[in-house]
């Protein structure tokens, strides 16, 4: 017997197979068994007819507990109403291990801080599948996508010994008897190897010791983090639209059963498509003030003015020229209005929020050691990141797109923390 996955089953109508995997449910009506196996590449209906298969395979189900992994042999049928198309009339069950009775999740609702606790098994589930197979595939299409245009995969280091984002949400380490971080963005690491070969990306794990507990913060996320040299703040613009736009094509392509199981409404996500629109901060602004928000010229946008913008559009919206003041050190000045960068945040619609942040950086030597030292950043540390600017300075930019927000976007979630395989939360790092 020929073995395959459930992936694969398209290929074998009407052919004797076996699948290995695992007894996902169960139920019987008397002279006919249904069985749930899964295989982690899919999930897969088995039929067990009391004529059609012998005695002890047919008695064998009633004594196997949920999650049991088996080996199934059967024939593969074409079943209009299944979710794959297909199911299995099964003929054969080899069984390596029945699994303890007292298997915690039950195909009922649990409550997700329960879930929560049993992430391990949680994710066996069908539905936490489905995103995280939709992760993948978003992880895939920035890799493919960037590759395609040129831009070189650079990896960035995860301990550094000074902050990209900020100084108060670092994760703090010992580095035998100095002070290390867990990097909060590859950045201006990437700065220095843009310089080095033009178009590049990291792509790795950032941190964030961000003492908030909302639905879009994690401690531990990831971001895809493109940086290329003579490249300014509309070429980085025109990159993530074009960026955005080849996820949602490619999840629309590959990724429609698990859409369906999560049951995603395909036309929101269907009108991604460019020209993306643009909003000033300072239109921004007067639109949150508008709906009640008590932000002022000046500050930087909260994580509800973020859902009041997200609502008013059915696309992402570049928000940009955001004031100096309460943007990063490395931003550069808009020559016509430098009290305004070049940069953007791109908000999601839907609700979802900022999904990208990125611009143009500061390439003036003497700019960028005085932003240094306004924002009180240890000027010894920076020293490398300064020598950008000292030999061969070139206008640049880059963006960072967070895969967890990206992913909620896509699949509809109300929180980021089901995005990732294992989150890392407030006060929370079990299992
Ligand atoms: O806007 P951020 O902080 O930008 C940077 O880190 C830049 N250095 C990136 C760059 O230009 N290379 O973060 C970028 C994105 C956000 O838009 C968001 O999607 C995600 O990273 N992000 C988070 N996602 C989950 N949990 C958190 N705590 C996040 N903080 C940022
Ligand atoms: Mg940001």
């Amino acid at each position: 017997m020929k073995e395959i996955t459930i992936s694969e089953v398209g290929n074998y109508d009407t052919e004797l197979v076996t699948i290995k995997g695992w007894l996902y449910n169960q139920r019987s009506s008397g002279k006919v068994k249904f069985m749930i196996i899964r295989d982690g590449t899919g999930f897969l209906q088995g039929i067990l007819v009391k004529s059609e298969i012998e005695e002890k395979y047919f008695n064998l189900l009633d004594g196997l507990n949920h999650e049991s992994s088996i080996i199934v042999g059967g024939i593969i049928k074409k079943e209009q109403r299944a979710p794959s198309g297909y199911e299995m009339l099964v003929k054969t069950i080899e069984v390596v291990q029945n699994a303890e009775p007292d298997y915690p999740i039950s195909l009922k609702k649990h409550g997700v801080a329960f879930l929560m606790n049993y992430r391990h098994l949680w994710i066996r589930t069908e539905r936490q599948n489905a995103i995280l197979r939709i992760r993948t595939e978003v992880v895939k299409t920035i890799h493919q996508f960037l590759q395609k245009k040129g831009f070189f995969l650079i990896e960035s280091p995860i301990l550094t010994p000074a902050a990209c984002e900020g100084t108060t949400t670092l994760f703090e380490t010992d580095y035998f008897g100095d002070k290390a971080y867990l990097t909060q963005s590859g950045q201006l690491y990437n700065e220095a190897a843009a310089m080095a070969f033009g178009k590049v990306y990291c792509f790795g794990p950032t941190f964030r010791a961000e003492k908030s507990k909302t639905r879009r913060h994690l401690m531990e996320f990831w971001m895809a983090e493109p940086e290329a040299a003579y490249f300014d703040f509309q070429d980085n613009n025109h990159l993530q639209e074009e960026m955005i736009v080849e996820i949602f094509s490619h999840v629309l392509h590959h990724c429609s059963l698990e859409l369906k199981i999560l049951e995603r409404d395909i036309s929101a996500l269907e009108k991604i498509k460019s020209p993306f629109p643009y909003l000033s901060y300072d239109d921004a602004v007067k639109l949150i003030q508008k709906e009640g928000s008590t932000t002022q010229w000046g500050d930087d946008l909260t994580g509800e003015d973020e859902t009041i913008i997200s609502k008013y559009y059915d696309k992402p919206v570049f928000v940009h020229h955001f004031p100096t003041k309460c943007k990063a050190f490395y931003m550069k000045p808009d020559p016509v209005n430098p009290e305004t960068v070049l940069g953007a945040d791109l908000i999601a619609p839907e609700g979802f929020g900022e999904i990208i942040g990125g611009g143009e950086r500061i390439d003036d030597y003497q700019l960028i050691k005085e932003r240094i030292r306004e924002h009180k950043l240890p000027e010894k540390d920076y020293q490398w990141y300064i020598d950008l600017r000292k030999f061969g300075s070139v206008p640049h930019s880059g963006f960072g797109l967070g895969v967890e927000r990206t992913v909620a976007w896509i699949c509809n979630l109300s929180h980021i923390r089901e995005t990732i395989p294992f989150p890392r939360m407030l006060n929370k790092i079990y299992p």
